[in-house]
């Protein structure tokens, strides 16, 4: 029985990894403030993205979505969003020369705060306090009043929503994103590391197709489109109260939009398909994703395209896979074949993050470049056996030179994970680990070395 969708309608469902947040009125308060702000982004916006997806979803456009795992109310500088920006702009040039198809970039940026949590507190020595839940939430200094749950938090992670959106509209749309320019930063990449040369030859062709553009007066002057793209923003639909306060009814069509992102997601923590998450999602007209972990059975998951999407819009739902490098294949297939057969037109696109995170021998939380490339190579294999398209893949990295995971271009050792761990949550690919994936994705998809 479904009762009828309204934006609060989520509260008479179970709510899943929510905070203990002290003070309710405080939180009132908090909710109340930012339902009285401007949305974060626009309905047109959003219908935009979901066009992109549709095409994603028929095969033909790939879709890229990375960013942090959590942003940091510390770390929001200019620099840091320019340069995650750089790396996604740079993966998608590899991506889309490589494959031939347009790249549907999006970030997980401006609202990417609120993390689930396996246990919700944390225990050191013999103390126990609330575990991090993000920065919209409390914060990770282990002492009693940072890990209170602070309703303000609410109204920051906002004002930084805001004003990083507001940066990436300005670099996407003000000549940062100039082609020959994003080609030229990897170019210094393939030049500057014995595994980058691998990646010489696809670098000089499109070298080659830039040359024969400009030639044929194809550039950014006579051509500003070549200087702008579209680089969307996605985040995990957590805090439902937060998301109910920018749900907004767009005055073009009568339909509600959660206004905090172009594109939200329900985590594999909170995919209950009577849960709170699920009801305030299937209401919205945003893009949605759910994450998708090994232990899920195609029954339940068609329960969950149907609950999403009982339309079959394309591009409205993407089912982003984490099932781990070792039985990727194996757990996608039948998942594949079942979703197919059922005629959802859903966009597949592979995490290859988290259900590769091991502990390193010193204690820190890592993951290794070759078993997130194992992943993505496995994804490819199921889907080229179940003639489904590899649509994308949702990856967490910075453009930082941090030394979060193993491996790579640069091989990050065991002995180096301590030099710049600065990860809030999860271990990130640096810059180079990101550009060396995507040129390894690049083969994968098109066919060289799966
Ligand atoms: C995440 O994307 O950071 C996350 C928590 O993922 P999952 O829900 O797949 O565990
Ligand atoms: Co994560």
């Amino acid at each position: 029985m479904t009762q009828a969708w309204t934006p609060s309608s989520w509260q008479f469902h179970p709510a899943a990894q929510q905070p203990e947040w002290p003070d309710e009125d405080e939180l009132h308060a908090a909710v109340k403030t930012i339902a009285g702000f401007p949305p974060l982004v626009f309905a047109g916006e959003a219908r935009s993205l979901q066009a992109a997806l549709g095409q994603v979803s028929a095969g033909n456009a790939f879709l890229l979505q990375a960013g942090d795992c959590a942003e940091s109310f510390d770390d929001f500088s200019a620099n840091s969003i320019r340069e995650k920006l750089r790396v996604i702009l740079q993966m998608a040039v590899v991506l889309t020369y490589s494959m031939g198809v347009p790249v549907v970039k999006v970030g997980r940026m401006a609202g990417q705060f609120a993390k689930p949590r396996t246990s919700p507190t944390e225990r050191i020595g013999d103390v126990d306090l609330p575990a991090l839940r993000g920065h919209i939430v409390n914060d990770l200094r282990f002492d009693a009043a940072a890990r209170t749950p602070a309703p303000e938090r609410l109204v920051q992670a906002y004002h930084q929503s805001a004003s990083t959106m507001n940066l990436v509209r300005a670099f996407t749309k003000g000549g940062f994103a100039d082609l020959a320019r994003v080609h030229a930063w990897n170019q210094e990449f393939v030049a500057s590391s014995p595994e980058g040369r691998r990646y010489e030859r696809v670098a000089n062709e499109i070298d080659r197709a830039l040359h024969f553009m400009r030639a044929c007066g194809i550039d950014t002057e006579s051509n500003p489109a070549l200087g702008q793209v579209d680089v969307y923003t996605s985040h995990e639909a957590l805090i439902l109260g937060y998301e109910e306060a920018l749900t907004r009814q767009d005055t073009l069509t009568g339909r509600w939009y959660d206004c905090s992102a172009h594109m939200l997601w329900i985590g594999e923590r909170t995919r209950q398909l009577d849960g709170a998450h699920f009801e305030l999602l299937r209401g919205v007209g945003n893009p949605i994703g759910c994450k998708v972990g090994p232990t899920v059975e195609a029954t339940e998951l068609l329960a969950i395209c149907e609950r999403l999407n009982p339309a079959r819009l394309p591009g409205r739902l993407t089912l982003i896979t984490r099932m781990g490098a070792s039985h990727v294949e194996e757990r996608l297939r039948p998942l594949l074949r079942a979703v197919t057969d059922a005629g959802h037109p859903v966009v597949w696109a592979c995490d290859p993050m988290h259900g590769n995170t091991f502990s390193s021998a010193n204690g820190r939380k890592t993951r290794d470049f070759d078993d997130i490339v194992s992943e993505i190579a496995g994804f490819v294999r199921a889907h080229r056996a179940e003639g489904t398209w590899p649509g994308g893949i949702h990856v967490e990295l910075t453009g930082e030179n941090v030394t979060e995971c193993l491996g790579g271009a640069d091989k990050v050792l065991d002995s180096d994970l301590d030099d710049r761990y600065e990860t809030m949550c999860d271990p990130r690919l640096n810059g180079r680990q990101s550009l060396d994936l995507a040129f390894r994705v690049a083969e994968l998809i098109s066919g060289s070395s799966v």
